[in-house]
Parts: C-alpha cells; sequence; structure tokens
C-alpha cells in the first residue's frame, strides 16, 4: 500500500516539525526535504499530492537565501507557502516583497475573505506572527485572502493555479483554526482523503520488515526507552523468533521499570534476554562525579554487556536501531546540512557482526512512536510513560552514584511521579523527575536532629526539549509530595522545586 504524501520543503524555519506533525494529525502521511534537496527531478519522482514551503530565518532578495527552482510551480502540484514559503512564492512569481515597515511578532488579529484555505473558518481571528519582511503586492493572478492592521497580504491564492500562501503560521496553536486551514489545503486543494492512520501504517512497516529481512537474522539493543521497545514490539510482529532482543539493564532505570520490560516481551515469541548488568556499570563509575564521564562510561559498558552477549549469537543479518524522526531530520538552513544523531546509549557496537543497520522507525515522530506502540499490544504503562535519558538515574544523582542513593532516588521519584499521575497534572507536563543532590543539611525527625540529603524535583513543560518552562504545579500538590518523601524515603530531610526555564538552566541536573 502507498499512501498519498505531502512533501514538506524546509528552509530552516523554527517550526517545520510542527507542520509535518500537524499535516499528520490530520490523517496525511508526509517528509520534510531540505529545500537544496528539493530539485524539481526529485519532486517529480516523489510525486506528492501537495507541498508545503515552511517558514525560514531569511529575506527572499538576499543572494545567499534559500531560493527554489520556479518550475516546480509549473509542475501542477498545490504549493502551500508559509511565512518564509509565502514571501517565496510572491518573490519568484513576480510579487513584490518588502521590509515591513513594522514587524509583526506573536499573536495578531487577523481578517480573513472568503477562500479555499478559509472555508469555515470565523471571518476574524487570532493567527501567529513572525516576520519583518512582507508580501507587498502579490504576483499577477493571485488573490488578497487576509490582511491585517499592518500586512496587507496576510495571505494570497491562486486558485487556479492551485497555489496558496500565509504570512502567519498556521501550524502554531496560538492560530484560531490553524488545523482546519491546514485541512482545507490537504483535503480542497491536493484532493487528500485523510486516512492515515497508526494501524496502516504498523501493517505497511511489517510487511516492509518482512520483504527486506526475509528468514535473516536481526538482532536488537533494547534499552528499555519507549523507543527500542516499541521496535521490539514491531519487529516482534514481523519476524518473531528471527529477533533477539538483548536488553541490557544497567541498574539505573525507575522504580520496576526492568522487570515491566521484561514482562512485556518474555512471553513473546522472540529471543528475549535480559542482562542484570547493574555490577558492571556500577564498578565502572566507581569513584566518579563528573556527568560527561558518567555518559561515556555508560554508553561504553552498555556496548560492552552488548557486545559480550550478542558474541553467543554469532552472525547476525540485520541490526535494528530506535532511531526516530527528530534524529535525522536534517536542517534546511546554513550551507553544511547538519544531522543530528542522537544515539541514545553510545554509539554502534564494533564487535558484532552484522550486514546491515534497520531503522524502521526513522520517520515516526515520538507521539507517533507511542501511538505505534499502543497499536501493537504494548501496555499503556510502558508506552505513556515519561522520557527518560539513556543513562538514566546516573545522570539524575549528582557526584558519585551508590547503591543506597540509587535506592533513595528511585523510591523519591516514584512518589512524585506516582502524586503527579493521580493528581491528573501530570498529563500537562513533558517531562518530570526527582534528582538527588549532593547536597545534606541539617533537619528534625520526633525528637532526633538528622542530616540527610536535600532532593530536587524537577517537572517542565516544552515542545521540543530545546527550550523549556518549570511546571505550575499547585503548592498544596507539592507540599503532599513533599510530606510524603521525607516521611517515606529514609535518607532525605529537604525537598527542593526547581523553578529556572531552559535556557538558561538545562531539564537535567546533569
Ligand atoms: P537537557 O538536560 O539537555 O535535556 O535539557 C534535553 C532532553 O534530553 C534528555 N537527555 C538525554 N537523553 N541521553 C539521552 O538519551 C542523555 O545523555 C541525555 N541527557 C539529556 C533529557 O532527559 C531531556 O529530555
Amino acid at each position: 500500500m502507498t499512501y498519498q504524501q505531502i512533501l514538506i520543503i524546509d528552509f530552516g524555519g523554527q517550526y517545520n516539525q510542527l507542520i509535518a506533525r500537524r499535516v499528520r494529525e490530520c490523517g496525511v502521511y508526509c517528509e520534510i526535504l531540505p529545500y537544496k534537496k528539493a530539485t524539481v527531478e526529485e519532486v517529480r519522482r516523489r510525486a506528492p499530492a501537495g507541498i508545503i514551503f515552511t517558514g525560514g530565518p531569511a529575506s527572499v532578495y538576499l543572494e545567499t537565501s534559500p531560493h527554489i527552482d520556479g518550475e516546480i510551480f509549473g509542475l501542477g502540484i498545490p504549493i502551500l507557502g508559509i511565512c518564509y514559503g509565502a514571501q517565496l512564492m510572491a518573490y519568484t512569481l513576480g510579487g513584490r516583497v518588502a521590509t515591513a515597515p513594522k514587524s509583526e511578532y506573536g499573536k495578531t488579529a487577523t481578517e480573513f475573505e472568503d477562500s479555499v484555505m478559509f472555508k469555515d473558518v470565523p471571518k476574524k481571528g487570532i493567527t501567529w506572527m513572525s516576520h519583518t519582511d512582507y508580501i507587498a503586492e502579490p504576483p499577477k493572478g493571485f488573490k488578497i485572502t487576509s490582511h491585517t492592521a499592518v500586512c496587507p497580504v496576510a495571505a494570497m491564492e491562486n486558485d487556479e493555479r492551485k497555489l496558496y500562501a500565509v504570512q502567519f503560521h498556521p501550524e502554531v496553536n496560538h492560530t484560531e483554526h490553524g488545523t482546519d486551514m491546514i485541512k482545507n489545503f490537504l483535503v480542497s486543494a491536493c484532493s487528500c482523503s485523510c486516512d492515515w492512520s497508526m494501524g496502516s501504517y504498523a501493517e505497511t512497516a511489517i510487511n516492509s520488515i518482512r520483504e527486506k529481512v526475509g528468514d535473516g537474522k536481526v538482532l536488537l539493543a533494547l534499552s528499555g526507552g519507549v523507543d527500542s521497545s516499541v521496535l521490539a514490539a514491531l519487529l516482534a510482529k514481523a519476524v518473531g523468533s528471527q529477533l533477539t532482543a538483548i536488553f541490557v539493564d544497567h541498574g539505573f532505570m525507575r522504580k520496576n521499570e526492568g522487570d515491566e520490560v521484561e514482562a512485556a516481551f518474555k512471553d513473546w515469541d522472540i529471543n528475549f534476554v535480559r542482562v542484570n548488568a547493574a555490577d558492571r556499570f556500577l564498578a565502572r563509575l566507581e569513584g566518579i562525579s563528573d556527568p560527561e564521564t558518567k555518559r561515556k562510561r555508560i554508553g561504553e559498558e552498555f556496548i560492552k554487556v552488548f557486545e559480550d552477549e550478542a558474541r553467543k549469537i554469532g552472525r547476525v543479518d540485520f541490526l535494528a536501531q530506535g532511531t526516530i524522526y527528530p534524529d535525522i531530520i536534517e536542517s534546511g538552513a546554513g550551507d553544511a546540512a547538519v544531522i543530528k544523531s542522537h544515539h541514545n546509549v553510545g554509539g554502534l557496537p564494533e564487535h558484532v557482526d552484522f550486514k546491515e543497520i534497520i531503522e524502521p522507525l526513522r520517520l515516526l515522530f515520538k507521539d507517533e512512536v507511542r501511538a505505534l506502540g499502543n497499536t501493537l499490544g504494548l501496555s499503556p504503562k510502558l508506552v505513556y510513560r515519561p522520557p527518560f535519558p539513556g543513562p538514566g538515574l546516573a545522570i539524575r544523582i549528582i557526584g558519585e552514584i551508590t547503591r543506597e542513593k540509587l535506592e533513595i532516588l528511585r523510591d523519591a521519584d516514584a512518589i512524585f511521579r506516582e502524586e503527579l499521575e493521580k493528581d491528573g497534572i501530570a498529563r500537562n507536563i513533558n517531562q518530570y523527575f526527582a534528582v538527588l543532590t549532593n547536597n545534606r543539611s541539617v533537619g528534625v525527625m520526633g525528637d532526633g536532629r538528622t542530616y540527610d540529603y536535600t532532593l530536587a524535583l524537577r517537572a517542565v513543560t516544552t515542545t521540543d526539549f530545546m527550550t523549556a518552562d518549570f511546571a505550575e504545579i499547585p503548592y498544596p500538590l507539592l507540599g503532599r509530595i513533599a510530606a510524603r518523601i521525607v516521611g517515606e524515603v529514609k535518607g532525605i530531610n529537604r525537598v527542593v522545586y526547581d523553578v529556572t526555564t531552559k535556557p538558561p538552566a538545562t531539564i537535567e541536573w546533569e
């Protein structure tokens, strides 16, 4: 089965992934392509149902700015230009783009005319603007379909040629009816049927894995995180006992998580190997306080443990990796295409003999990975748990790691998460966890003096984990959590809440 596809041409804007997510939320499959690769031949080869030009940081009339071959407008494929993409469409087709007398940034009152893009959208509303240039005059054949107090062409379209442009960002939540506008483009202009779903995606993915793997052997390093767990489930459905999943339990997982991962997989028809390697990892980390050294050693040890186990199996054909879309999206900005590669646990094994790497999740966003896990029947507890860094609790214990500190943190962290989840507030928080600081302070418990650790609680809201806000947890709830932790966890006599944003702080403490 092939899907209708929307091609998103990336000019380096900050909301590009968001555009892709919105399109997929509308039930249409899409991929992002850096503008430098978006040649007319490539676009023809892909034959998308429609194209979206993203925003970008530049001015269209600078020589160094990203441009596009004008031929693309003549392919008969509907195109929606957003922000820089809108200006680029106007500029390339002979309209006039200029520096706006006044930049618009943020929520902006906007008026709309009858048009394909704004079908069933109220005539007045709020859009999210972020621009210093604007379209001063649309190209010939275009009609203006929206304006604001300072932006004469907040949207334009040439319905005959199926070309549409919006100066604002419909993909940003602050734009009222933004998703409806995108859907109008997808349905009315591109004739998309909006029937792409995780169920059909899973079926296609399973079939293509089977085709590729044949009767070969597949090896997976299961870290216990959401991505590798979902990948294990997908591979299990696709190739069953041809899969060996080696679950390296480094001993730094949250409370009961290692057992939950084992419980999720041990009855499946795959070769599931759990290696309880906590002793090895702790030995490698003895006396180590520096965060980067911790990360490095954990990464190295992970590979070593994995290799030791993999050697017992001998040659395999495929090594499966849980790479997901945000890890590989190339940025269209700048001269060199930057590829973000985030290997959770320290890169590739050197001493495992395999033919090829497969990355079946490479086109999915994190929330889609979760939806896929759900579709494949993994327990919601495993699929929807908050994100966890590869090195686990090891980078949530400041300073040297000991068994005792791990126990303390595990129990305190479990209480924090349990209370947030019970309250319901956890649904609105993107990451939440406890940090065991290296600080001890004086307290009083019963009639006695204590000299115990300070625990820090961290909870943030974020969309991309590049910037984050601290979550506004109500004081009474924080108070209850602190009381439970100092009451139930021996070794902690003080609890503090971290109220810094990222930047300047990071989300994790190490
Ligand atoms: P920071 O602390 O840099 O974290 O604001 C941003 C996001 O990345 C996660 N993180 C890691 N994930 N290995 C990982 O797999 C790591 O070493 C690592 N360090 C941070 C962090 O949990 C947050 O979601």
